[in-house]
Protein backbone atom coordinates (compact mmCIF):
# COMPACT_ATOMS: atom_id res chain seq x y z
CA UNK A 1 0.00 0.00 0.00
CA UNK A 2 2.01 3.15 -0.79
CA UNK A 3 1.61 5.71 2.30
CA UNK A 4 -0.16 8.62 1.56
CA UNK A 5 1.66 11.11 3.56
CA UNK A 6 0.81 15.14 3.69
CA UNK A 7 4.13 16.83 3.96
CA UNK A 8 5.22 20.48 4.84
CA UNK A 9 8.57 19.75 4.03
CA UNK A 10 10.47 22.81 2.49
CA UNK A 11 12.78 21.43 0.34
CA UNK A 12 15.41 24.04 -1.36
CA UNK A 13 13.59 25.80 -3.99
CA UNK A 14 14.50 29.31 -5.74
CA UNK A 15 11.08 29.70 -6.07
CA UNK A 16 8.88 31.93 -3.56
CA UNK A 17 5.90 33.24 -5.78
CA UNK A 18 3.87 31.09 -7.06
CA UNK A 19 0.79 32.42 -9.91
CA UNK A 20 -1.67 29.74 -10.54
CA UNK A 21 -4.35 30.83 -13.27
CA UNK A 22 -7.55 28.95 -12.98
CA UNK A 23 -9.39 28.62 -9.66
CA UNK A 24 -10.85 25.10 -10.39
CA UNK A 25 -9.99 21.30 -8.61
CA UNK A 26 -6.50 21.52 -10.31
CA UNK A 27 -5.43 25.00 -9.86
CA UNK A 28 -7.47 25.41 -5.94
CA UNK A 29 -5.13 21.97 -5.26
CA UNK A 30 -1.88 23.33 -6.87
CA UNK A 31 -2.45 26.95 -5.04
CA UNK A 32 -2.88 25.13 -1.35
CA UNK A 33 0.29 23.25 -2.01
CA UNK A 34 2.31 26.35 -2.62
CA UNK A 35 0.69 27.80 0.15
CA UNK A 36 1.19 25.03 2.28
CA UNK A 37 5.27 25.10 1.66
CA UNK A 38 5.43 28.55 2.54
CA UNK A 39 5.19 30.35 -0.94
CA UNK A 40 3.06 33.54 -1.71
CA UNK A 41 0.52 32.40 -4.06
CA UNK A 42 -1.67 34.76 -6.26
CA UNK A 43 -4.67 32.92 -7.67
CA UNK A 44 -6.68 33.95 -11.02
CA UNK A 45 -9.56 33.89 -11.81
CA UNK A 46 -12.41 35.34 -13.79
CA UNK A 47 -14.32 36.98 -11.33
CA UNK A 48 -14.67 37.61 -7.48
CA UNK A 49 -17.33 34.59 -7.12
CA UNK A 50 -14.76 32.19 -8.11
CA UNK A 51 -12.81 33.34 -6.67
CA UNK A 52 -13.94 32.71 -3.03
CA UNK A 53 -15.60 29.68 -4.27
CA UNK A 54 -12.20 28.95 -4.46
CA UNK A 55 -10.85 30.34 -1.41
CA UNK A 56 -13.59 28.15 0.32
CA UNK A 57 -12.42 24.67 -0.98
CA UNK A 58 -9.62 25.13 -0.28
CA UNK A 59 -9.84 25.74 3.40
CA UNK A 60 -12.16 23.10 3.63
CA UNK A 61 -9.24 21.03 2.28
CA UNK A 62 -6.66 22.69 4.58
CA UNK A 63 -9.25 21.23 7.66
CA UNK A 64 -8.62 17.88 6.71
CA UNK A 65 -5.00 17.88 6.07
CA UNK A 66 -4.55 20.02 9.31
CA UNK A 67 -6.97 17.05 11.34
CA UNK A 68 -4.28 14.68 9.55
CA UNK A 69 -1.23 16.70 10.61
CA UNK A 70 -1.98 17.91 14.00
CA UNK A 71 -3.91 15.43 15.14
CA UNK A 72 -3.11 16.09 18.73
CA UNK A 73 -2.73 19.45 18.62
CA UNK A 74 -5.54 21.47 17.18
CA UNK A 75 -4.38 25.02 17.70
CA UNK A 76 -1.44 24.45 15.70
CA UNK A 77 -3.89 23.01 12.99
CA UNK A 78 -5.10 26.33 13.29
CA UNK A 79 -2.07 28.01 12.70
CA UNK A 80 -1.57 26.36 9.91
CA UNK A 81 -4.38 26.90 7.75
CA UNK A 82 -4.53 30.37 9.00
CA UNK A 83 -1.24 30.52 7.98
CA UNK A 84 -1.79 28.76 4.70
CA UNK A 85 -4.99 31.09 3.46
CA UNK A 86 -2.59 33.77 4.46
CA UNK A 87 -0.20 33.06 1.78
CA UNK A 88 -3.08 33.09 -0.88
CA UNK A 89 -4.28 36.07 -2.96
CA UNK A 90 -6.99 36.30 -5.29
CA UNK A 91 -6.98 38.23 -8.72
CA UNK A 92 -8.92 38.72 -11.38
CA UNK A 93 -6.31 40.47 -13.80
CA UNK A 94 -3.75 37.56 -15.16
CA UNK A 95 -1.08 40.48 -16.63
CA UNK A 96 -0.69 41.95 -13.10
CA UNK A 97 -0.78 39.05 -11.20
CA UNK A 98 2.38 37.43 -13.06
CA UNK A 99 4.91 40.87 -11.96
CA UNK A 100 6.53 39.14 -9.49
CA UNK A 101 6.33 35.46 -10.06
CA UNK A 102 9.25 33.01 -10.64
CA UNK A 103 6.39 30.33 -11.75
CA UNK A 104 3.39 30.68 -13.56
CA UNK A 105 0.99 27.39 -13.47
CA UNK A 106 -1.59 27.54 -15.73
CA UNK A 107 -4.72 25.18 -14.91
CA UNK A 108 -7.79 26.66 -17.03
CA UNK A 109 -9.76 24.50 -19.51
CA UNK A 110 -8.55 21.84 -21.97
CA UNK A 111 -8.97 24.64 -24.98
CA UNK A 112 -5.78 24.88 -27.37
CA UNK A 113 -7.05 28.47 -28.13
CA UNK A 114 -8.08 29.51 -24.87
CA UNK A 115 -4.35 28.33 -23.97
CA UNK A 116 -2.73 30.41 -26.41
CA UNK A 117 -4.65 33.58 -26.09
CA UNK A 118 -3.14 32.99 -22.23
CA UNK A 119 0.34 32.54 -22.65
CA UNK A 120 0.56 35.21 -25.37
CA UNK A 121 -0.60 38.12 -22.71
CA UNK A 122 1.30 36.24 -20.10
CA UNK A 123 4.62 35.90 -22.06
CA UNK A 124 4.91 39.59 -22.71
CA UNK A 125 3.23 40.38 -19.01
CA UNK A 126 5.75 38.53 -17.26
CA UNK A 127 9.15 38.86 -16.47
CA UNK A 128 12.32 37.18 -18.61
CA UNK A 129 13.02 34.97 -15.37
CA UNK A 130 9.55 33.87 -15.07
CA UNK A 131 8.81 30.31 -15.46
CA UNK A 132 5.92 29.09 -17.30
CA UNK A 133 4.08 25.82 -16.75
CA UNK A 134 0.87 23.96 -17.61
CA UNK A 135 -1.11 21.43 -15.87
CA UNK A 136 -2.76 20.33 -18.93
CA UNK A 137 -3.80 16.23 -18.38
CA UNK A 138 -4.53 16.29 -22.72
CA UNK A 139 -2.74 19.00 -25.01
CA UNK A 140 0.62 18.96 -25.91
CA UNK A 141 2.88 21.12 -24.00
CA UNK A 142 4.87 21.94 -27.02
CA UNK A 143 2.22 22.62 -29.05
CA UNK A 144 0.83 25.34 -25.91
CA UNK A 145 4.73 26.76 -25.73
CA UNK A 146 4.84 27.71 -29.10
CA UNK A 147 3.05 31.22 -28.99
CA UNK A 148 5.37 31.76 -26.38
CA UNK A 149 9.01 33.37 -26.69
CA UNK A 150 10.53 31.18 -23.67
CA UNK A 151 10.25 27.78 -24.95
CA UNK A 152 13.39 27.17 -22.47
CA UNK A 153 11.73 28.36 -19.85
CA UNK A 154 8.59 25.91 -20.40
CA UNK A 155 7.08 22.97 -19.25
CA UNK A 156 4.21 20.45 -17.85
CA UNK A 157 3.68 20.11 -14.18
CA UNK A 158 1.38 17.31 -14.20
CA UNK A 159 -1.47 17.47 -10.87
CA UNK A 160 -3.34 14.54 -9.74
CA UNK A 161 -6.57 14.65 -8.05
CA UNK A 162 -7.14 15.42 -4.97
CA UNK A 163 -3.73 17.66 -5.63
CA UNK A 164 -3.13 17.81 -1.69
CA UNK A 165 -2.93 13.98 -1.40
CA UNK A 166 -1.73 12.72 -4.19
CA UNK A 167 1.77 12.68 -3.83
CA UNK A 168 3.47 12.05 -7.65
CA UNK A 169 4.08 15.18 -9.74
CA UNK A 170 4.99 14.36 -13.41
CA UNK A 171 7.15 16.98 -15.07
CA UNK A 172 7.24 17.06 -18.85
CA UNK A 173 9.93 18.35 -20.87
CA UNK A 174 9.76 19.51 -24.41
CA UNK A 175 12.81 19.75 -26.55
CA UNK A 176 13.73 23.07 -25.44
CA UNK A 177 13.28 22.80 -21.77
CA UNK A 178 16.77 24.07 -20.12
CA UNK A 179 18.21 22.37 -17.81
CA UNK A 180 18.28 24.95 -15.76
CA UNK A 181 14.27 24.87 -16.11
CA UNK A 182 14.11 21.44 -15.67
CA UNK A 183 16.25 21.39 -12.67
CA UNK A 184 13.65 24.39 -10.92
CA UNK A 185 11.01 22.15 -11.88
CA UNK A 186 12.10 19.37 -10.04
CA UNK A 187 13.38 21.26 -7.11
CA UNK A 188 10.21 23.18 -6.94
CA UNK A 189 8.07 19.79 -7.10
CA UNK A 190 9.59 18.05 -4.24
CA UNK A 191 9.77 21.67 -2.15
CA UNK A 192 5.91 21.37 -1.94
CA UNK A 193 6.39 17.95 -0.50
CA UNK A 194 5.53 15.96 -3.99
CA UNK A 195 7.36 12.88 -5.82
CA UNK A 196 8.86 13.69 -9.41
CA UNK A 197 8.54 12.00 -12.62
CA UNK A 198 10.05 13.39 -15.65
CA UNK A 199 8.47 12.11 -18.52
CA UNK A 200 8.47 13.59 -22.68
CA UNK A 201 5.80 15.37 -24.32
CA UNK A 202 3.74 12.24 -25.38
CA UNK A 203 -0.10 12.26 -24.79
CA UNK A 204 -1.52 11.21 -21.31
CA UNK A 205 2.43 11.59 -20.38
CA UNK A 206 2.38 8.29 -18.07
CA UNK A 207 -0.21 7.86 -15.68
CA UNK A 208 -3.34 8.98 -17.88
CA UNK A 209 -1.78 7.17 -20.84
CA UNK A 210 -2.63 4.13 -18.96
CA UNK A 211 -5.14 5.31 -17.22
CA UNK A 212 -7.83 6.20 -19.26
CA UNK A 213 -7.13 3.35 -21.75
CA UNK A 214 -8.16 1.32 -18.76
CA UNK A 215 -10.96 3.44 -17.80
CA UNK A 216 -12.27 3.04 -21.60
CA UNK A 217 -11.85 -1.29 -21.39
CA UNK A 218 -13.77 -0.89 -18.61
CA UNK A 219 -16.52 1.40 -19.76
CA UNK A 220 -16.53 -1.22 -23.33
CA UNK A 221 -16.65 -4.14 -20.54
CA UNK A 222 -19.57 -2.95 -19.11
CA UNK A 223 -21.47 -1.75 -22.59
CA UNK A 224 -21.44 -5.33 -23.76
CA UNK A 225 -23.42 -6.44 -20.65
CA UNK A 226 -19.57 -8.63 -19.34
CA UNK A 227 -20.48 -7.61 -15.56
CA UNK A 228 -22.28 -5.05 -13.63
CA UNK A 229 -20.08 -1.77 -13.02
CA UNK A 230 -20.45 -2.05 -9.43
CA UNK A 231 -18.84 -5.54 -9.87
CA UNK A 232 -16.09 -3.92 -11.72
CA UNK A 233 -15.58 -1.42 -9.65
CA UNK A 234 -15.59 -4.03 -6.70
CA UNK A 235 -13.43 -6.27 -9.09
CA UNK A 236 -10.33 -3.92 -9.50
CA UNK A 237 -10.49 -2.57 -5.55
CA UNK A 238 -10.36 -6.27 -4.20
CA UNK A 239 -8.55 -8.17 -7.22
CA UNK A 240 -6.14 -5.25 -8.13
CA UNK A 241 -5.54 -2.54 -4.88
CA UNK A 242 -7.06 -0.14 -6.62
CA UNK A 243 -8.72 2.56 -3.89
CA UNK A 244 -10.96 3.70 -6.29
CA UNK A 245 -12.92 1.12 -9.09
CA UNK A 246 -13.04 2.39 -12.81
CA UNK A 247 -16.60 3.28 -12.34
CA UNK A 248 -15.89 5.81 -9.01
CA UNK A 249 -12.79 7.16 -10.53
CA UNK A 250 -14.74 8.55 -13.74
CA UNK A 251 -17.11 10.03 -11.69
CA UNK A 252 -14.66 11.35 -9.38
CA UNK A 253 -12.41 13.01 -12.18
CA UNK A 254 -15.30 13.89 -14.17
CA UNK A 255 -16.94 12.20 -17.28
CA UNK A 256 -16.94 15.09 -19.10
CA UNK A 257 -13.05 15.40 -18.88
CA UNK A 258 -13.05 11.42 -19.69
CA UNK A 259 -14.90 12.76 -22.90
CA UNK A 260 -12.91 15.70 -24.01
CA UNK A 261 -9.56 13.87 -23.42
CA UNK A 262 -10.98 10.50 -25.60
CA UNK A 263 -12.65 13.07 -27.90
CA UNK A 264 -8.79 15.01 -28.13
CA UNK A 265 -6.94 11.90 -28.96
CA UNK A 266 -9.29 10.15 -31.26
CA UNK A 267 -8.95 13.41 -33.61
CA UNK A 268 -5.46 12.96 -33.50
CA UNK A 269 -5.30 9.10 -33.60
CA UNK A 270 -8.18 8.48 -35.77
CA UNK A 271 -7.16 4.64 -36.61
CA UNK A 272 -6.08 3.71 -33.13
CA UNK A 273 -9.24 1.50 -31.75
CA UNK A 274 -7.96 2.18 -28.36
CA UNK A 275 -9.16 5.92 -28.46
CA UNK A 276 -12.78 4.84 -30.27
CA UNK A 277 -15.35 6.65 -28.62
CA UNK A 278 -17.57 4.87 -26.05
CA UNK A 279 -21.00 5.44 -26.10
CA UNK A 280 -21.85 5.34 -23.02
CA UNK A 281 -19.74 8.23 -21.82
CA UNK A 282 -21.30 10.35 -24.60
CA UNK A 283 -24.76 9.27 -23.56
CA UNK A 284 -24.11 10.22 -19.91
CA UNK A 285 -22.55 13.86 -20.65
CA UNK A 286 -25.33 14.70 -23.05
CA UNK A 287 -27.64 13.65 -20.30
CA UNK A 288 -25.66 15.89 -17.91
CA UNK A 289 -24.28 12.92 -15.64
CA UNK A 290 -21.28 14.13 -15.03
CA UNK A 291 -20.13 12.27 -12.27
CA UNK A 292 -19.79 13.38 -8.21
CA UNK A 293 -19.93 17.64 -9.45
CA UNK A 294 -23.18 16.96 -11.03
CA UNK A 295 -24.75 14.66 -8.82
CA UNK A 296 -24.69 11.79 -11.03
CA UNK A 297 -22.69 9.66 -12.56
CA UNK A 298 -22.87 5.91 -12.52
CA UNK A 299 -23.42 6.33 -8.55
CA UNK A 300 -25.69 8.77 -7.49
CA UNK A 301 -24.39 11.22 -4.96
CA UNK A 302 -27.83 13.26 -4.03
N1 LIG B 1 -8.01 17.56 0.49
C1 LIG B 1 -7.41 17.15 1.61
N2 LIG B 1 -7.50 15.91 2.08
C2 LIG B 1 -8.25 15.03 1.41
C3 LIG B 1 -8.92 15.37 0.22
C4 LIG B 1 -8.78 16.70 -0.24
N3 LIG B 1 -9.37 17.14 -1.34
N4 LIG B 1 -9.58 14.28 -0.23
C5 LIG B 1 -9.32 13.28 0.63
N5 LIG B 1 -8.54 13.74 1.62
C6 LIG B 1 -8.01 12.97 2.75
C7 LIG B 1 -9.10 12.62 3.72
O1 LIG B 1 -9.34 13.65 4.65
C8 LIG B 1 -8.56 11.37 4.37
O2 LIG B 1 -7.67 11.70 5.40
P1 LIG B 1 -7.49 10.70 6.66
O3 LIG B 1 -6.67 9.57 6.12
O4 LIG B 1 -6.80 11.55 7.65
O5 LIG B 1 -8.88 10.31 7.06
C9 LIG B 1 -7.75 10.72 3.26
O6 LIG B 1 -7.50 11.73 2.29
C10 LIG B 1 -8.52 9.62 2.63
O7 LIG B 1 -9.79 10.09 2.19
P2 LIG B 1 -11.18 9.36 2.45
O8 LIG B 1 -11.13 8.61 3.74
O9 LIG B 1 -12.26 10.36 2.26
O10 LIG B 1 -11.36 8.35 1.25
P3 LIG B 1 -10.33 7.35 0.57
O11 LIG B 1 -9.51 6.63 1.56
O12 LIG B 1 -11.12 6.60 -0.44
O13 LIG B 1 -9.33 8.31 -0.22
C11 LIG B 1 -8.84 9.22 -2.32
C12 LIG B 1 -9.82 9.19 -1.17
C13 LIG B 1 -7.51 9.79 -1.84
C14 LIG B 1 -9.44 10.14 -3.36
C15 LIG B 1 -8.62 7.76 -2.83
O14 LIG B 1 -9.86 7.14 -3.05
C16 LIG B 1 -7.83 7.68 -4.12
O15 LIG B 1 -6.62 7.74 -4.11
N6 LIG B 1 -8.55 7.53 -5.25
C17 LIG B 1 -7.92 7.48 -6.58
C18 LIG B 1 -7.64 8.87 -7.02
C19 LIG B 1 -6.94 8.89 -8.34
O16 LIG B 1 -6.69 7.89 -9.00
N7 LIG B 1 -6.62 10.12 -8.76
C20 LIG B 1 -6.00 10.34 -10.03
C21 LIG B 1 -7.06 10.67 -11.01
S1 LIG B 1 -6.40 10.99 -12.58
C22 LIG B 1 -5.92 12.58 -12.49
O17 LIG B 1 -6.11 13.29 -11.58
C23 LIG B 1 -5.20 13.05 -13.69
C24 LIG B 1 -5.92 14.03 -14.49
O18 LIG B 1 -5.29 14.50 -15.39
C25 LIG B 1 -7.33 14.41 -14.29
Amino acid sequence: VIKRAFSTTTAKTAIKNVTVIGGGLMGSGIAQVAAQAGQNVTLVEINENLIQKAQSSITVSLGRVAKKLYKDNPEEGKTFIKNAQARIRGSTNPAEAVKEADLVIEAIIENIDLKHKLFKMLDKAAPAKTLFASNTSSLSIGEIASVTNRKDRFGGLHFFNPVPVMKLLEVVRIPETSDETYRAFMDWGKSIGKTCITCKDTPGFVVNRLLIPYKLEAFRMYERGDASFEDIDIAMKLGAGYPMGPFELSDYTGLDLSKDILEGWHKKFPDDPLFKPVPIVEKMVAEGKLGRKSGEGFYKYK
